[in-house]
């Protein structure tokens, strides 16, 4: 773009250049003049008047004297040739004008200067420079002090940016969205999604849109609203409620990690397969084992994604990786053949029932909708995608849970105000119920500052450039990928009071009844053409899930041990330690009494 505009300029000035020649030959040009002076008759000149020196030589007396006028008028003489003059200075101010106006839209639309970069050597990148025993959205929050909020870094051969604030943030995920809109391929998701045939690390494409739309729908028709949606989330409360009790009245602290990731996958099981399982169940335990396989391993800029030729050297991640893949494939084929085995069209049961039947339409290209955008869903785009519905719906929605855990026990008062809550608008009598979000502002405030405070998904999933395009005023080429660092943003000292300080009360409005969004800094499901598919399940599922917990039980730490640490962990998503909680009975809800839901 850049060659045409300067290839613009220069074709202008040769066309000015060529129209100026031509005007050369206009009546007040010099040879026209000439040729009238030889027109006039000559007279003898009187020397005596004539002064010395250079100018001693014979002239014509009928001309004019030489005076900056007589110039201007020998060369603009008449009123056409001022005409002219006027035409060709407004032609090249017109001219430079468009020219200027060009090259200033074509620099908004690309950016005029390069983004600062880290310094990179050739193969290993900018590696050096991110040496560190701290987590990457640390280290990219950290070097913003020597190059700015948005900058580019070289991962191995990939050119990365890193953004760390909101406008940026927003102009990739929002304005610019669907450019941004691309997802990098790399060795740890591909083997996790059979080369991207997924929604999350999808690329952007027909394929893609459609089956985003699929899953939209289905969640959608399990979504607020509906009553089934919220039942099943309410049976898998009441379920780790009683376990919580077990615990209590055997006097036994409890690691919540694995209740909380149980109830959970049940909702994702039973809006997938139609199915939950129970404590114990040696399905749901090697489950729980493949997806913290997974999650140690994936999508966490391991070497074999910086540098995929690291892949024919033994890996022991990418090895643990496939088995952990394996066991999940093979437990999504059985769960597939069951339900083609018992498939009918007048029954829609699951997500997978809604694949199944997207993909028989689209095969029989029966439904004039579905038929228009018919892209093919593969088997593997089947699989992909419900294996995909399950990693990115269970693994964030329990550990936003168990980060609320860890925060309410290191803030008793949080805990006593949204207790508190409880009591003054829903009592003893009855189970919170998805009505009630609205009058529980302070513990949606909480959930919000969870959400904030430890973004389970702190870099988001990197996003890639699909065309060259720019970012503010930088320049942004094809290919590039773009990492949100949701961690600057949601601990930016311009933006939050205090950022490191929990403090729900930062969402609620001055009378302490109304939730507010205090910064446009706050994106914890991202935004856009990507932003999170599982945002409104995932908000009735923490509220309904720590409404019970909280209504019935005060959370502490077991007496002699420590808090538990608030440093995360960093993988797929930022977990915290695991630690155990003791769950008191609060007064009343001894004995396991169970309201009615
Ligand atoms: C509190 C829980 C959750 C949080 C904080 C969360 C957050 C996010 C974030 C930050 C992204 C990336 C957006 C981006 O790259 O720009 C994302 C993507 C996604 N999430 Fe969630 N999520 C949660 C729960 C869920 C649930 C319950 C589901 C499914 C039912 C889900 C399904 C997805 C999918 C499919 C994507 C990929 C979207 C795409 O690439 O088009 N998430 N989520």
């Amino acid at each position: 773009m850049v060659i045409s505009c300067v290839w613009d300029s220069h074709s202008l000035l040769k066309v000015t250049g060529r129209i100026l020649c031509k005007l050369g030959s206009a009546p007040g040009d010099s040879t026209a003049q000439t040729r009238r002076v030889k027109e006039l008759p000559l007279k003898e000149p009187d020397k005596s008047l004539q002064p010395r020196g250079f100018l001693q030589r014979p002239v014509h007396h009928a001309l004019p004297p030489l005076t900056p006028l007589s110039v201007f008028l020998s060369v603009c003489p008449s009123s056409t040739a001022m005409a002219w003059f006027l035409c060709i200075f407004m032609f090249l101010a017109v001219g430079l004008a468009l020219m200027l106006l060009q090259v200033k839209l074509r620099t908004s639309q690309r950016g005029s200067q390069e983004l600062p970069s880290l310094p990179a050597l050739p193969i290993i990148g900018s590696l050096l420079s991110l040496r560190s025993s701290q987590p990457p959205h640390v280290v990219f929050r950290d070097l913003q002090a020597k190059y700015g909020q948005t900058y580019s870094l070289m991962m191995g051969s990939h050119n990365v940016i890193i953004v760390n604030q909101h406008s940026h943030a927003k102009e990739v995920l929002l304005k610019k969205g669907k450019i941004f809109a691309g997802r990098p391929r790399t060795v740890t998701t591909d083997v996790l999604t059979r080369d991207g045939k997924d929604i999350a690390f999808g690329d952007y494409s027909p394929t893609w849109r459609f089956h985003r739309k699929i899953v939209h729908g289905a969640l959608c028709m399990f979504g607020e609203g509906s009553a089934s949606i919220e039942k099943i989330i309410c049976r898998e409360a009441g379920s780790l409620c009683v376990i919580l009790s077990e615990a209590a009245s055997s006097g036994l602290a409890l690691d919540l990690s694995p209740e909380l990731t149980r109830a959970v996958t049940n909702v994702i099981c039973s809006l997938c397969f139609n199915s939950s399982y129970r404590r114990g169940d040696p399905e749901f335990e090697s489950m729980l084992r493949y997806s913290q396989g997974i999650v140690d391993t994936v999508a966490k800029d391991s070497l074999v994604d910086i540098f995929p030729w690291l892949q024919v050297f033994p890996s022991v991640e990418l090895r643990l990786l496939k088995h952990c893949v394996s066991i999940r494939d093979s437990l999504l084929q059985k769960k597939y053949d069951e339900h083609k085995a018992d498939y009918s069209d007048h029954v829609q049961r699951d997500l997978l029932d809604a694949l199944l039947r997207a993909k028989r339409s689209a095969e029989n290209n029966n439904t004039a909708e579905i038929g228009a955008e018919s892209v093919g869903l593969s088997d593997d785009h089947v699989l992909m995608t419900v294996g995909d519905i399950f990693g990115a719906g269970v693994e964030t929605t329990t550990t936003v849970l168990k980060w609320a855990v860890t925060y309410l026990i290191h803030h008793p008062q949080v805990q006593r105000r949204i207790q508190e809550e409880l009591d003054s608008k829903i009592g003893g009598d009855r189970t919170p119920q998805l009505s009630d979000r609205g009058s529980l502002p302070y513990l949606e405030a909480t959930i919000r500052e969870v959400l904030r405070i430890r973004p389970v998904a702190p870099l988001l999933i990197p996003h890639v450039a699909l065309s060259d395009t720019s970012l503010g005023e930088f320049t942004v080429r094809k290919g590039a990928r773009v990492i949100i660092n949701l961690w600057s943003l949601h601990h930016d000292e311009k933006e939050w009071k205090n950022p490191e300080l929990f403090d729900p009360g930062r969402f609620l409005n001055k009378e302490g009844t109304g939730l507010v969004i205090p910064s446009p800094s706050y994106l914890p499901f991202g935004a856009g053409v990507r932003v999170c598919l599982g945002e409104a399940l995932a908000k009735m599922e923490l509220f309904l899930f720590l409404s019970w917990i909280l209504q019935r039980f005060t959370l502490t730490v077991p007496a002699g041990q420590p808090l538990p640490s608030l440093e995360g962990k960093f993988g797929v998503v930022l977990q915290p330690a695991r630690h155990k909680v003791n769950a008191t009975p609060r007064p009343g809800w001894g004995g396991g009494k169970a309201p009615s839901c």
